[in-house]
Formats: C-alpha cells, structure tokens, sequence
C-alpha cells in the first residue's frame, strides 16, 4: 500500500462532503487516509457515515464550552493526538478563532458552496439567486485567520437556472463539491508527499482553475 497522509474531517451535519472523502480513500492509490472525524453537533448523520466505514469519531460539543477559544483548545489538543498532516472542513459550521488557524498554518482546507470571493458566510444560495448571478458554484481553499478568503485551490462551476430555488441550486453545486473535494485533497496530499510547498499562490500554483459543467 502506498504512503498516506494522515487527514482529521470536521463536520457539524450530513456529511456528504465527508461521505466523498471516504469513498475517494478508499481507492489504494489515493494519498490520504481519513484518521479521525470530529463533529461538534452530537446528532450530526455524518458521525453514522465515519462509523460505518470504521473511522475513529469524536463529538466535541460546542455548547459544553465557555469561550470559543476554550472549544477550540480542546480541538486543537485532540487533533494533534490524531497525527493528522491535513484537516478538512467538510459543512463545519464553527468559526474557528485565530489562534487556532495559526496553530495550524496551511493544514486546514475548507468547502464552500460559492465562487468565492462571491457570497463568503452563509445564506450563499439565497444570496447567489437574489444578486440574480447565471454561474454559481464552490471553492476549495486554505484556511486562514479571514472567513472564506484563504488561498483558493480549486474551483467548480454550475449554471444557475431561472427556476432555481435555494434548494435546487445547493443540490446542483453540492454534486460539485464531492469531486472537486476528493480531487483537491488528492492534490494536497500528493504535494505534502512530494515535500512540495503547499502554500499555494495563484501565480505560481493554479491547480485546476474552474471544472466548467456547461
Ligand atoms: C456544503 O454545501 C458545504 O459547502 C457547506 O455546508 C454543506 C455541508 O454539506 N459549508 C458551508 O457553508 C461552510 N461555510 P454536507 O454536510 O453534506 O457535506
């Protein structure tokens, strides 16, 4: 079997996104292995997902803490007691403290179901649809210490129809997400592997600029 980067999943929900890395590790030459699944919601479907495919899961709930940086700590000790190289945002609705994404500097890689830097935060496909925008889509990107603004790694795009409802438009980039997750993080993976700078910069490291649907 060949060499795997250790990866920790966050998620608060579904778990589809997650539900997309685990079926992409499954593939022996895939570089990443999915080593723990943390969710701070206890009832999040995800957790059943990670369980029945055998993945170590943890419930870090957000209401037991004081502070934000106090749930964050916890988070932070038990993702390094995990080894993971990589940990991937898949429908993690915390906002997760400075200090933390410091901490953790090019590791964290976030799915967000927009262009950004259009519609960053939440509500994005009401949004999207109000602002009356024909392409929509998601992004892949680094984590940094500003919400939804890190280096992007990739980006997928869907045509936004006229009857679309917020509903009909989440569900059509939700598909784009899966791949272009599983398609990201292999990437990633493969460049931690190859000691290669995963610090991407547009100038010097597009990796897949758009996979256009239409
Ligand atoms: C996905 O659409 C993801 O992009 C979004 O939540 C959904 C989770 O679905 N994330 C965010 O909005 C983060 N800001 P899932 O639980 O089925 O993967």
């Amino acid at each position: 079997m060949s060499k795997k980067i250790k990866v920790a999943v966050l998620i608060s929900g579904n778990g589809t996104n997650l539900q997309a890395l685990i079926d992409a590790c499954i593939e022996p030459n895939y570089p990443a292995e999915i080593v723990l699944v943390i969710s701070n919601k206890p009832n999040a479907k995800g957790i059943s997902r990670a369980r029945e495919a055998g993945i170590k899961t943890r419930i870090v709930d957000h209401t037991n803490y004081r502070s934000r940086e106090e749930f964050d700590t916890e988070l932070s000790m038990i993702l390094s007691n995990s080894k993971c190289k990589l940990i991937c945002l898949a429908g993690f609705m915390r906002i997760l403290s400075e200090n933390f994404v410091n901490t953790w500097p090019n590791t964290i890689l976030n799915i967000h179901p927009s262009l950004l830097p259009s519609f960053p935060g939440t509500k994005t496909h009401e949004r999207a649809l109000e602002a009356g925008v024909k392409v929509s889509g998601c992004t892949l990107h680094f984590v940094t210490a500003k919400l939804d603004a890190g280096p992007i790694i990739g980006q997928a795009a869907v045509p936004v129809l006229d009857n679309d409802t917020p509903k009909t438009l989440a569900n059509r980039v939700l598909i784009e997400e899966h791949k272009l997750y599983a398609l990201g993080l292999e990437l990633v993976a493969n460049k931690i592997l190859k000691n290669k700078n995963v610090n991407l910069h547009r100038e010097q490291d597009t990796v897949f600029k758009s996979l256009l649907n239409f």
